[in-house]
C-alpha cells in the first residue's frame, strides 16, 4: 500500500482537521507535539503522511499530486483556482467574504461607479465586481490588515473575510455587500481520486457521517 499524503493548513485549520480525523480513527501522535519543527509526520500503521503548509500553498501541493488530499479555506480554493476536486465542506472555519467600507461607500456600490477595491483576493474581487455586478473597479492587492486601506484612503472599499465582525466594528467599517459564505473544504488531487478512489472515498464518507 502506498502512502496517502495530506496537506493541511498550518494553524487553527490544521488543529480542527486533526480533531475531525481523530474522530474517524485517523491519528498522528507525532503531530501533537507543538514544539516540534518537523515538517512531515507519518502514521506507519495506516500508511498516511501529513504535512503543514501555508494556506495558499495547499491547493498547489494537491494539484501537483505531492499531496493526495488537502484541507484549506474556500477563500483560498477560489482564489488559487487550481485543477483539483473540492469534495467536502468540513463545516468549520465558517466566515464570509464581504465587501466592506465606511457606510458612505454604499452609494458608490449602488451607482456602479469606478471604485478602488483593496483585497488579498484579487481573483475573487474581480469575479464579483466584473462578472456578477458588472462594475468596473480598480483592484489593489494587499497582503494583510486590509481594513487599513479605506481608513488611510488607499481604497473606497475592501473585499475581505469577516468572521466575528469585530475588526470592522473597531475601525468604524461595516459590511456593505456579501460575496459568499466560506468554510474549510477538503480537496483531492484529480489523479489520486481515480487511483486511490476506495481509500479516499472511505475517508470522505466517514467524515460526512462523523
Ligand atoms: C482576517 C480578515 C479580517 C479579520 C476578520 O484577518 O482579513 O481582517 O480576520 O475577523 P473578525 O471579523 O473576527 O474581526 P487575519 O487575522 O487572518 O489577518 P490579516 O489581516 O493579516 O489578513
Amino acid at each position: 500500500m502506498r502512502y496517502l499524503t495530506f496537506a493541511l493548513t498550518k494553524g487553527r485549520l490544521a488543529d480542527k482537521t486533526l480533531e475531525r480525523l481523530e474522530g474517524i480513527g485517523i491519528t498522528c501522535e507525532e503531530m501533537k507535539d507543538k514544539s516540534s519543527r518537523k515538517l512531515i509526520f507519518v502514521n506507519e500503521e495506516k500508511k498516511l503522511k501529513f504535512f503543514l503548509a501555508k494556506g495558499p500553498d495547499v491547493p498547489t501541493y494537491v494539484e501537483h499530486g505531492v499531496a493526495d488530499i488537502g484541507v484549506s479555506g474556500k477563500d483560498i480554493i477560489m482564489e488559487e483556482n487550481r485543477a483539483i476536486y473540492e469534495v467536502l465542506d468540513l463545516g468549520f472555519g465558517k466566515c464570509r467574504m464581504c465587501i466592506c467600507g465606511f457606510p458612505e461607500a454604499a452609494e458608490l456600490l449602488k451607482h456602479h461607479e469606478m471604485i478602488k477595491v483593496a483585497t488579498k483576493y484579487p481573483r475573487i474581487a474581480r469575479d464579483y465586481f466584473h462578472n456578477r455586478k458588472h462594475q468596473t473597479v480598480d483592484i489593489i492587492k494587499l497582503n494583510g490588515s486590509i481594513e487599513l486601506a479605506p481608513i488611510v484612503g488607499l481604497s473606497d472599499v475592501i473585499c475581505d473575510i469577516v468572521e466575528t465582525g469585530s475588526t470592522l466594528r473597531e475601525n468604524g467599517l461595516s459590511v456593505l455587500e456579501e460575496v459568499c459564505d466560506l468554510s474549510a473544504r477538503m480537496v483531492v488531487n484529480q489523479v489520486s481520486m481515480r487511483m486511490e478512489s476506495e481509500r479516499i472515498r472511505t475517508i470522505i464518507n466517514a467524515l460526512k457521517e462523523g
